[in-house]
């Protein structure tokens, strides 16, 4: 599992991104809007934001969003190299555990962009997410 790098370039316009994205965040009942973008092996960009629900339970986090789309835009082999989370200013958007098996089942080699109080980390998800659930060799 190759551990990729990312360029100052492509870490500050997966920020940027995010940033933007956020915007969009249909969040009126947490009041918590959280934006993220994906960066796929390809080298093409996919923004997400979270989508809230009057039925709470469904809705979907800003990760998902951003990683739906790039596989419905470059389909079944969409990896994701990296994926940049941010949500308002001081908040903690640490990718929650569906979203890490999410961008695990996508990106095992993914490098993992978050706000968090500290400020922005940078992580790859072996490391938030170790041993996570797969089935290798299903196509
Ligand atoms: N949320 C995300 O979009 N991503 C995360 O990593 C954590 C939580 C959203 C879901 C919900 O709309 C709001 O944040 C509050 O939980």
């Amino acid at each position: 599992m190759g551990q990729a790098c990312l360029t100052n370039d492509e870490r500050a316009r997966l920020l940027q991104a995010a940033r933007n994205a956020l915007k969009q965040a249909y969040a009126p009942y947490s009041n918590f809007r959280v934006g993220a973008a994906v960066l796929t092996e390809k080298g093409a960009l996919f923004n997400g934001c979270n989508v809230e629900n009057a039925s709470y339970g469904l809705t979907v986090c800003a990760e998902r969003v951003a990683i739906y789309s790039a596989v419905a835009e470059e389909g079944k082999d969409m990896r994701i190299k990296a994926i940049a989370v941010v949500c308002e200013m001081g908040g903690d958007c640490s990718p929650c555990g569906a979203c890490r098996q999410v961008i695990s089942e996508f990106g095992p080699g993914a490098i993992v962009i978050f706000q968090s109080r500290e400020g922005i980390e940078e992580m790859h998800i072996s490391e938030l997410f170790p041993k996570g659930f797969a089935r290798r060799g299903i196509t």
